[in-house]
């Protein structure tokens, strides 16, 4: 799914204000300063808000979007905690127009102010801020789809399983939670699976079961997901090439159980002439298969697949 046109003027005109020198020192500034977890309400320079927006703004944006394709069913409500500026909500905005009720809770004054500042941009106005800590509510609104979105991460691991609890009381049928595609990102989006199985959930993606995860020691599952850069992107982040590839961890947990897919390709398929390799998440576990030429449509139809779809 492209990255909407609309955000993306928006975002340029903004850009265009500024110093893009500033904006590159600000990208640098912000990727230090975010490694200091413990910062809780810091303010966003303008500068700051541009290289977020360039920078990380889109690239988040197509792994949520990537993993909220796989959500299965109608979804008419939706809450997303840790929602930086709306970023959650803008994709549903595109994958789910049937959602009436959009809350966005997010505990950064900065981070609700760009998001609002979005909305007013763009003459949209169908999210519902929260200047909020969600490890303090007691309780979360009824959603059809909660989410957890590059945020888990930021929340200390004795707390995590207590917010989830609440929200997955909260949650009508979808649960998804994206993370970084790290070691540490997988480790959260696993725990956090495994938890979510234990109250009662059923694993929609990427797992084709609800299973301990197979893979091997030192190895973790994530999926890389394609993002265009613009000129402005590959100005702050000194690039050349006219993409990148986010890559990202994520799981889709539902209360009712649906037909899961029977194998998900973990990595780029391996093309050769005449056959392609495969590497699978299957439910008797990791495995390889070839598929050959010989095999007619099959191989039709697998040749177009990659990374993160199902075979
Ligand atoms: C890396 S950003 C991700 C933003 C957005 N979900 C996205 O994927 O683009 C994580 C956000 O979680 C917010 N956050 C962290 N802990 C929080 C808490 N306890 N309550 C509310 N928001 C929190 C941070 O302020 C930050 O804006």
């Amino acid at each position: 799914m492209n990255f909407p046109q609309e955000l993306q003027k928006v975002i340029e005109s903004y850009a265009l204000k500024l110093s893009l020198k500033d904006v590159r020192l600000a990208s640098e500034e912000l990727t230090k300063r975010y490694r200091i977890k413990k910062e809780k309400d810091f303010f966003l320079t303008q500068e700051q808000v541009a290289a977020y927006l360039i920078v990380r703004f889109p690239a988040t944006y197509a792994a949520i979007a990537a993993a909220m394709t796989r959500v299965q069913g109608n979804i008419e409500s939706y809450l997303d905690l840790g929602s930086g500026p709306g970023t959650g909500a803008w994709v549903v905005k595109e994958l789910f127009p049937a959602v009436k009720k959009n809350i966005a809770i997010e505990r950064n004054r900065s981070m609700v102010e760009l998001g609002k500042f979005l909305e007013k941009q763009v003459g949209h106005s169908a999210i519902e801020w929260q200047l909020e800590d969600v490890l303090r509510a007691k309780s979360f609104p009824q959603s059809d789809m909660i989410s957890c979105c590059y945020f888990l991460n930021e929340v200390d691991l004795k707390e995590r399983n207590q917010l989830l609890k609440k929200a997955w009381e909260a949650c009508q049928k979808t649960f998804v939670i994206v993370e970084p595609g790290t070691m540490e990102g997988y480790r959260t989006v696993i725990s956090a699976r495994d938890f979510l199985i234990g109250c009662g959930g059923f694993t929609v993606a990427p797992c084709p079961h609800d299973r301990p995860c197979p893979m091997e020691k030192g190895d973790w599952c994530h999926f890389p997901q394609r993002v265009e850069r613009t000129f402005y992107h590959r100005y702050v982040k000194k690039g050349s090439l006219p993409f990148e590839d986010e890559k990202f961890s994520y799981v889709v947990i539902s209360k009712e159980k649906f037909e899961p897919c029977k194998a998900r390709i973990l990595n780029s398929p391996m093309k050769r002439s005449g056959h392609t390799i495969f590497r699978l998440c299957k439910e008797e576990g990791i495995v390889e298969e070839t598929i050959s030429k010989k095999m007619g449509e099959k191989y039709l139809i697998a040749k177009k697949k990659k990374a993160g779809d199902c075979l």
